[in-house]
């Protein structure tokens, strides 16, 4: 394990002003989003599409580094450039999605285990001929009648864990990201103690493993009510209760957190996350790692013509992109959103 390489790597991906963009959606996730918006799933489409992303100009001034899932990083743009090169050339770093998805946990309804520690060593060393900096893996905790289990919070643990020091081993640095579901109708305190838990059996189990916390990084789910919830927390109220959360348990070694959307609205997570960095000096940087809250306007400007939209799908992205920016720098103010270009 290279310590300085982990260090350094973790450090690019949340230096001020910039953060992740999640372009990670497994094929299955891909065919449901072309589908809401009337475009064919094809391994084609998934790769222009992609490229878009990739290419677009200027985006490496408020994206340190993107995740890709295992079709994308092998694939090129029309011209023959591997989309990992693309992103190296440009000084971002090049992510991989490594989990193999959430399944049901047995003997646990309505709960979820995440896989893909099989045969991971390999992979991982393959990924790293692609150019993979950092990987990802993703677990799913929901909240309803007597769960989170405590089975599950430390399955799930387990495995960040386990992960986690394979990445370190082969010098990739480790995103570990346990979502707290947003669906349902949970407060905001249900949230908190569901996230407290996960972090709490999360970063013992990293101890355990030894994992280096310079060279990794927390994905987090926002401390919000459930979207069914009667009451809707404030942008106050999430960011108090998820920078409080994070400081239970999250230690001050960390490289950094960074934050998935979840399905929040796009101005409503740039909204929270730049809350949170005006809260005053925190022990690590807070940024962006949404998927949603920056790619949807832009699929939907690209679906709308997929031939000559390019240019201004492009345009929204570097625009939600700049957005997230500021807000990682606790710069952001709603009334800037007047000058979207959509
Ligand atoms: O694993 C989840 C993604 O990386 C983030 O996606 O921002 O749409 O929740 P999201």
């Amino acid at each position: 394990m290279d310590a300085s390489l982990l260090h350094a790597n973790a450090k690019k991906m949340v230096a001020p002003g910039k953060g992740l963009l999640a372009a990670d959606e497994s094929t299955a996730s891909c065919e449901k989003r072309f589908a809401a918006v009337g475009v064919p799933c094809t391994e084609e489409t998934r790769r222009a599409y992609r490229e878009l992303i990739v290419v677009a100009p200027g985006i490496e001034e408020y994206v340190s580094g993107i995740i890709f899932y295992d079709e994308t990083i092998r694939q090129s743009t029309k011209d023959g450039k591997r989309f990992p090169d693309v992103l190296l050339e440009k000084g971002m770093l090049p992510g991989i999605k490594v989990d193999t998805g959430a399944k049901d946990l047995a003997l646990h309804a309505g709960e979820k285990i995440t896989e893909g520690l099989d045969g991971l060593r390999e992979r991982l060393a393959e990924y790293k001929t692609f150019g993979a900096a950092f990987a990802k893996w993703r677990a799913v905790i929901t909240i309803g009648e007597g769960v989170p289990s405590e089975a599950c919070i430390d399955a799930n643990a387990e495995a960040m864990a386990r992960y986690a020091a394979l990445c370190q081993e082969a010098d990739i640095v480790p995103i570990v990201e346990p979502e707290v579901l947003i669906d349902g109708d949970h407060s905001l305190e249900q949230c908190y103690q569901a996230t407290l838990a996960i972090h709490k059996k999360l970063f013992e189990k990293l101890a355990e493993e030894g994992v280096h916390l310079e060279g990794a990084i927390l994905k987090s789910s926002m401390v919000i009510a459930g979207t069914q919830a009667a009451k809707q927390s404030s942008v106050h109220e999430v960011a108090e209760a998820t920078v409080r959360c994070l400081k239970e348990n999250a230690p001050a070694d960390l490289a950094g957190i960074v934050f998935l959307s979840g399905g929040q609205g796009d101005e409503q997570a740039t909204a929270h996350l730049d809350a949170m960095n005006k809260t005053g000096a925190l022990p690590w940087p807070l940024t962006f790692s949404y998927s949603r809250a920056i790619q949807n306007p832009v699929l939907k400007i690209w679906a709308a013509d997929t031939h000559a939209n390019t240019e201004k799908a492009q345009a929204a992205l570097l625009f939600r992109a700049k957005m997230n920016s500021l807000a990682a720098l606790g710069k952001y103010a709603s009334e800037m959103e007047s000058e979207r270009p959509y």
